[in-house]
């Protein structure tokens, strides 16, 4: 039998018996029930499946469990207190850029919306007022099969100035 894996994941922590190779995805999804995560192309190639791990943004479907030990995951569902621990400022219902993309209705048929806000959370956190451009290298590797990519943009410039000090 497979060794345990202990992770944490959204501040949980979790012991999983899945064999060690399993893609982290189908642990989130099937043993912890966080469907946030998407499974698009499996091949680590549209970022549906993005999730934090220990604060930068990895491609779950291709992320083996064992990788994960010890470590600590946020998917879109804990991008809130994510975001609020880092900030040091209340608990919202959603992270600014989770809140920017509604706004701005970028998200259509919704499939691509979890990475996307999970990369822009990354991004802000490294860089808090990129440039269109820095946002769009950014995103690069994020596939919209909706194309609602200058609404993406918009809301994360937008979701910029919403988290500037004052
Ligand atoms: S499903 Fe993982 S990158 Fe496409
Ligand atoms: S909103 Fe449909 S894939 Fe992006």
């Amino acid at each position: 039998m497979a060794e345990a894996t202990e992770l944490r994941v959204n501040g949980e922590a979790h012991r999983v018996e899945a064999d060690p190779d399993t893609p982290l995805l189908y642990v989130l999804s099937d043993e912890l029930a966080l469907r946030g995560p998407r499974f698009g192309c499996g091949l680590a190639q549209c970022g549906a499946c993005s999730v934090l791990v220990d604060g930068r943004e990895v491609r779950s479907c291709v992320f083996p469990l064992a990788a994960v030990q010890g470590r600590e995951v946020v998917t879109v569902e804990g991008l809130p207190a994510w975001h609020a621990a880092r900030s040091g400022g209340p608990a919202e219902a959603l992270h600014p850029v989770q809140a920017a993309l509604i706004e701005a209705q970028a998200p259509q048929c919704g499939y691509c919306y979890s990475g996307m806000a999970i990369k822009a959370a990354e991004l802000l956190a490294d860089n808090p007022m990129p440039n269109d451009a820095e946002i769009v290298a950014a995103m690069t590797g994020h596939l919209c099969r909706c194309g609602t990519y200058p609404r993406i943009v918009a809301a994360i410039r937008s979701a910029a100035e919403a988290m500037q000090p004052g």
